[in-house]
């Protein structure tokens, strides 16, 4: 009894009554709530000083758009999990930092940070699984830390980091599923580049390169589901996974002009692909799609379509964009037999009558054709009445009217 009974009894109390939230929750200043320490937006230059070394329930700490420069040793407790830094000017970590949680940590979150070498504290992350660090000058990157950290990486995101070349320290990288990397000057990437995540490797995302064909390192890639390359010169498509079930393929903002090429190049993905995205290519006709029986969106946005004949015809197709294309025409068995499709954005053409095919896309619920200034509606397009009334969202207008007041209100008149 006495003083250890009552220590006791207050222990629980603050166990049960406190349920873990308060009780361990490390920094005076932020509040806790449902495992997460909310540090996030309070104007702080540093962490606030620790009221416990260990949060063993509290283990999620969120401390982004602050103003902290200096991670230092003693600012962070035991058994976190999780931090997100996101836009903190962080310049400094220092080396012993992370001592207490080097063995709880697997995910950390920085961007908008100011350090230009990868902090060697780094090294003391031996179960990192997730590291995301974007908007960052990073010039020195510190080959030793980096590959360390690959034996255990399962997520790996470096956007806007100053990379140069692409990093030689990624084949230690071995568990790695998913990747997103960017750099502008990188022109080429090595052929073994991915050989040691081969079998691991299930998204790929490479942005702001100079690169000018898909990489042949690709093709070794055997589980992967989304590749993307963003802001590229790439036209060359030959490379691709082949021995993929790719889902979604995103190559967008390159320089893709050859529609039979991108066509063929997507024939090894007939079954699985459900995503093709092309945007912002120089295309100037409608890739032959025919043969892909799961496509369900395809985008082709901002190119140089103008080739009214080739179609979009795949059974599967629930969302079409061609907005931003030179097109004036689209043929009767362009948009044919797609009972599936849902959304056709044709805006900013240059289309002059609404297509009759349309009539049998008795699913449509979005359309929209704004900006394309050359359109009229006459008697002659009376039979897209019934599918054009029930689209739930119907933008654009014929001349002087709005395409849904011409159906509603003006073509009953024409003769029948
Ligand atoms: C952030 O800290 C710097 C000094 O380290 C200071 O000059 C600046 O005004 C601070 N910014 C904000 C938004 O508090
Ligand atoms: C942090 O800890 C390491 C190792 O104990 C030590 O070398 C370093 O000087 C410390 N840094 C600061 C700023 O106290
Ligand atoms: C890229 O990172 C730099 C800092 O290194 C930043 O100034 C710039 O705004 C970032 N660019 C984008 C598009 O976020
Ligand atoms: C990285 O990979 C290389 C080549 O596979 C290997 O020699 C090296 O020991 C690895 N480094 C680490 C830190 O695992
Ligand atoms: C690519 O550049 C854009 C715009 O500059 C930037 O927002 C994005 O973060 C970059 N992506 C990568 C992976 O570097
Ligand atoms: C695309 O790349 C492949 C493989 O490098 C090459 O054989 C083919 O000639 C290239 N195609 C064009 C149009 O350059």
């Amino acid at each position: 009894m006495g003083r250890t009974f009552y220590a006791s009894l207050l222990t629980l109390y603050r166990l049960v009554v406190l349920s873990g939230a308060d009780y361990d929750c490390p920094y005076q200043m932020c509040p806790c709530e449902e495992s997460r320490i909310l540090c996030a937006n309070m104007g702080l230059d540093r962490l606030p000083p620790l009221t416990t070394t260990q949060a063993t329930y509290n283990r999620y700490l969120w401390a982004d758009n602050n103003n902290i420069t200096r991670i230092s040793n003693d600012s962070l407790p035991t058994d976190i999990i999780f931090i997100s830094l996101t836009n903190n000017p962080i310049l400094t970590i220092d080396d012993d930092a992370f001592q207490r949680l080097s063995t709880s940590l697997e995910s950390l979150v920085l961007s908008n940070a100011r350090f230009t070498k990868i902090p060697d504290a780094f090294l003391q992350l031996t179960d990192l699984t997730l590291l995301s660090i974007s908007n960052t000058p990073i010039k020195d990157w510190n080959p030793v830390v980096m590959s360390q950290l690959g034996s255990r990486m399962e997520t790996l995101t470096l956007e806007n980091v100053s990379l140069t070349t692409w990093p030689r320290w990624l084949q230690n990288y071995t568990q790695l599923t998913e990747l997103i990397i960017g750099g502008h000057s990188i022109s080429s990437i090595p052929d073994d580049a991915f050989d040691n995540m081969a079998n691991t490797l299930q998204r790929l995302t490479i942005a702001n390169t100079s690169l000018t064909a898909v990489p042949k390192a690709v093709l070794k890639l055997h589980f992967l589901n989304m590749l993307s390359f963003t802001f590229s010169s790439i036209s060359n498509l030959t490379w691709l996974p082949v021995y993929s079930k790719l889902n979604t393929l995103i190559i967008q903002n390159a320089r893709i002009s050859d529609a039979d090429h991108a066509g063929n190049v997507l024939r090894p993905f007939a079954d699985s692909l459900t995503q093709a995205d092309f945007q912002a290519n120089l295309l100037t006709k409608i890739p032959d799609v025919s043969f892909m029986t799961s496509l369900q969106i395809l985008q082709l946005m901002n190119n140089q379509i103008s080739d009214p004949v080739s179609g979009a015809k795949t059974p599967a197709l629930q969302f079409l964009t061609l907005n931003n294309n030179p097109l004036s025409t689209i043929s009767a068995g362009a948009v044919q037999n797609l009972p599936l499709l849902q959304s056709i954005k044709l805006a900013n053409t240059k289309i002059t009558r609404l297509p009759l095919s349309f009539a049998s896309l008795s699913n449509l619920k979005y359309f929209d054709i704004t900006g394309a200034r050359d359109l009229v509606c006459t008697c002659l397009e009376v039979s897209l009445r019934p599918v054009l009334l029930k689209v739930d969202t119907l933008l654009g207008d014929c001349g002087a009217v709005s395409i849904r007041y011409f159906f509603a209100s003006l073509s009953p008149s024409c003769p029948s």
